[in-house]
């Protein structure tokens, strides 16, 4: 019963005669559910034009902290069959350069997520509200980089942690504020509820998973920093049980991540739960037309089974 309730307050948010590709999520109007992950593409104003003009209906940008870093030594990427494993080590020019390429968007049709870490919740706070004033539409907290330490997982696995970033953030800025989570904990269903609680607009489920990668003949791991990330067709099992799960816990809208390549996979993300869906590591393969080919492929999916909007199937493998 407390379940179809909150179908129905999700429900009432639709309005008809729309675009059926049309999404809302934590207050940003999105024309199609498809949105540029984090650490693809993100890094400059010419390369977010492009990504805006082949289709996505919102961007984040690569992950920008307090003062630039360079990142790791290469070997930073792995590609296997299944997807890559990378450990660039969030390299970035600092928020105070990065700004000004936030400033170049202002005329960007779609909204500009920018995606931020810090070492602090402090920090995270000074560099969400920098991106604010340069014009971000919303920030995505990275709380689930698998291997800077100081960062990311090791704060965001820690859900009173996570909240006191949360918190710090929501107080210093005024757009919406993401969560971007792990799958590398134990309780994910109670990260979630913590990080609901503390005020976050949206959940991201997942980031990359923790792996590696070995060379038999040199007997040495392959990446510099040992440990990557993990992205691609191989975690999106892992990434539609965390929405599905997430799904389950509670009311703000999730942002599916995790192997999607086609519109078949982005479908089963919102029917697990997900408002939007992000495309990272297929890009790398397939280029920016996916953008297209997976709106398309939505579109004539929802056509095909009779429904009005992507709304109506956001979570819809629960009724059954
Ligand atoms: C990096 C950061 C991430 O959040 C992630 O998931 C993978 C890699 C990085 O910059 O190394």
């Amino acid at each position: 019963m407390e379940k179809l309730l909150q179908h129905k307050k999700r429900d009432e948010m639709q309005s008809p005669n729309q675009n059926p590709l049309m999404v809302e999520v934590a207050g940003l109007k999105l024309k199609n559910p498809t949105i540029l992950a984090s650490g693809i593409l993100g890094t400059t104003s010419e390369i977010i034009e492009k990504v805006a003009k082949a289709g996505a209906g919102a961007i984040v940008t690569k992950s920008v902290g307090l003062k630039p870093r360079r990142g790791y030594s290469n070997p930073t990427l792995i590609q296997l069959d299944y997807g890559i494993i990378n450990a660039m080590g969030l390299p970035n020019p600092g928020i105070h350069q990065f700004k000004k390429e936030i400033e170049k968007l202002r005329d960007l049709p779609i909204p500009l997520i920018v995606s931020v870490y810090g070492f602090s919740p402090q920090e995270y706070a000074e560099v969400a509200e920098e991106a604010v004033e340069a014009g971000a539409d919303a920030v995505e907290l990275n709380l689930s980089c698998p291997h800077v330490g100081g960062t990311g997982t090791e704060i965001g696995s820690n859900p009173k942690l996570a909240m006191k970033v949360i918190r710090e953030v929501k107080g210093r800025i005024k757009k919406p504020v993401i969560a971007k989570i792990t799958a590398n904990v134990a309780d994910l269903k109670g990260l979630a509820r913590s990080i609901e609680e503390a005020g976050a607009d949206a959940i991201t489920a997942i980031n990359t998973i923790r792996a590696m990668a070995i060379d038999i003949e040199t007997t040495h791991p392959i990446l510099s920093n040992i440990i990557g990330g993990l992205s691609g067709p191989a975690v999106k099992p892992i990434a539609v049980r965390c929405v599905y799960e997430i799904y389950e816990a509670v009311d703000i809208p999730i942002i599916g991540c995790g192997g999607i390549i086609d519109w078949r996979d982005a479908v089963e993300f919102i029917l697990a739960g997900a408002s939007a869906i992000q495309i990272g590591t297929v890009i790398a393969y397939r280029g920016l037309s996916v953008f297209t080919s997976i709106k398309n492929g939505i579109f004539s999916y929802l056509k095909r089974k009779g429904y009005k909007s992507v709304k109506d199937i956001v979570g819809l493998s629960h009724r059954a």
